[in-house]
């Protein structure tokens, strides 16, 4: 029996209708942009695997980052003790986080870094005695699949079974430079109607909802507006964090920072589970008390595994190097060029690249996982490379290891599929 055979008879994957989903596609081993399936065949990660792996799969300096600490500790109990990996980390995040960061708190994955932060703005309005119970978030935001993260996404078309049991969320529409003023006073009317406790959003970038873009101005002029009636700005930098969009962090594109922000996806990159919630000493300050129920009485086991921690501080070492920020400018003036090559294709309604990010908008009209983007998937696997057409996107947010040649061979076969469907 194949592997894809042996998976189908206790394996229940994610975000996947097994009615009558083809069978999965086993795959063996990756290094650097490579992936390759059990029969040997290679793929070119065009996506990073979800935006983690950026420092390329099986990275050597990571192995043997976590090698090494697999020797020294394994998990030990967060709750009462410490250990070298996670201050360690916790100082190098200090070096590159939004200058007004000051504490890390850990969580297991993006989702549960959100539902963190969510928990951490409500309890700091409550701890101070305001009943706030309101949290805003941007339309076709997305955050995650946990019970407050799913509340605040608004991409929602799958989360019908769970609606009537949502936190409360009054969503706005995103920025854009030409409806700053109109977005700007659509807030300023919701947080007049209602009592808000936090802002959350996804920063300049909207992952889920298909690479979309909006302006760092508007973006600034909210957070400043909400900052200024003491609601709580939580930037979701799962997706955008750790370079991806040219900078360290998303929110370095603003002169304001947020109060919270959550971490995870490159913070590991791609090689074991874990995220950070981190905050200013504000927010840190509004848990200190005589009495014990203000403090954050929230944890995950596997918190500040050492093995994560040990991962992310490779990683870092990797992103801070002349190395890395030198592929993430190459890739940037690379995709700047691509889209000038795609510049009035008439099957094309728009291109975008922000940092390593690129995302191009067919003309064409599809479901989100109709038929015509399963056909364009299996197009681009046919062709050696891994993309995950959003709807009726493609996006490619390659590792950043990934060579000219391989960036190459990603846009041929876009071109390609441009020319097959
Ligand atoms: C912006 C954002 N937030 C949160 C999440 C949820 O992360 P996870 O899948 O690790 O729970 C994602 C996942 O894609 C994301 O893109």
């Amino acid at each position: 029996m194949s592997l894809s055979e042996r998976d189908q008879k206790h394996i229940w994957h994610p975000l996947t209708q097994h009615f009558n989903a083809a069978a999965p596609l086993a795959i063996a081993r990756a290094k650097g942009a490579l992936l390759w399936d059990e029969n040997g065949k290679d793929y070119i990660d065009g996506i990073a695997s979800w935006y983690t792996a950026m420092y390329g799969h099986c990275n050597d300096h990571i192995i043997a980052a976590v090698s090494e600490q697999m020797r020294q500790l394994d998990l030990v109990v967060f709750t009462g003790f410490t250990h070298e990996p996670a201050v360690r980390l916790s100082e190098k995040l200090m070096e590159i986080l939004p200058a007004n960061q000051q504490k890390i708190f850990f969580n297991d994955n993006g989702s549960t870094a959100v539902e963190a932060g969510i928990k951490m703005a409500l309890q700091y309005h409550f701890n101070k005695g305001e009943k706030r119970d309101t949290l805003i978030a941007f339309e076709e935001g997305f955050h995650g699949d946990t019970f407050g993260a799913m509340s605040a996404s608004g991409l929602s078309v799958y989360n019908g079974p769970f609606e009537d049991f949502f936190l409360k969320v009054v969503r706005i529409p995103v920025p854009q430079e030409n409806t700053i003023d109109v977005v700007t006073s659509k807030l300023q009317q919701v947080i007049s109607e209602n009592e808000c406790a936090a802002f959350i959003y996804e920063p300049l970038a909207q992952g889920a909802a298909g690479m979309k873009f909006h302006s760092a101005k508007g973006l600034e002029n909210l957070i400043r507006l909400c900052q200024q009636n003491d609601i709580l700005c939580i930037a979701d930098e799962v997706m955008t964090g750790f370079g991806k969009t040219g900078k360290h962090f998303a929110s370095l594109h603003m002169d304001v920072d947020p109060d919270i922000i959550c971490l995870s996806k490159a913070l590991t990159a791609g090689m074991v589970p874990m995220s950070i919630t981190s905050c200013s000493q504000r927010v840190f300050d509004a848990f200190l008390d005589k009495e014990i129920a203000k403090g954050f009485f929230h944890a995950h086991t596997y918190s500040a595994n050492p093995l994560g921690c040990a991962t992310a501080i490779a990683g870092i070492d990797l992103l801070t190097s002349d190395a890395i920020q030198k592929d993430i400018r190459r890739i940037e003036a690379s995709h700047v060029e691509f889209m000038a090559q795609l510049e009035g294709h008439p099957k094309i309604k728009e291109a975008r690249s922000l940092g390593v990010i690129l995302a191009i908008d067919l003309v064409l009209e599809m479901d989100r996982y109709g038929s015509l983007r399963d056909d364009m998937y299996k197009y681009f696997m046919s062709q050696g490379v891994f993309l995950r057409p959003l709807g009726n996107t493609i996006y490619v947010l390659p590792p950043y290891v990934i060579t000219p040649s391989q960036l190459k061979k990603v846009y041929t076969a876009i071109l390609g599929m441009l020319e097959a469907i």
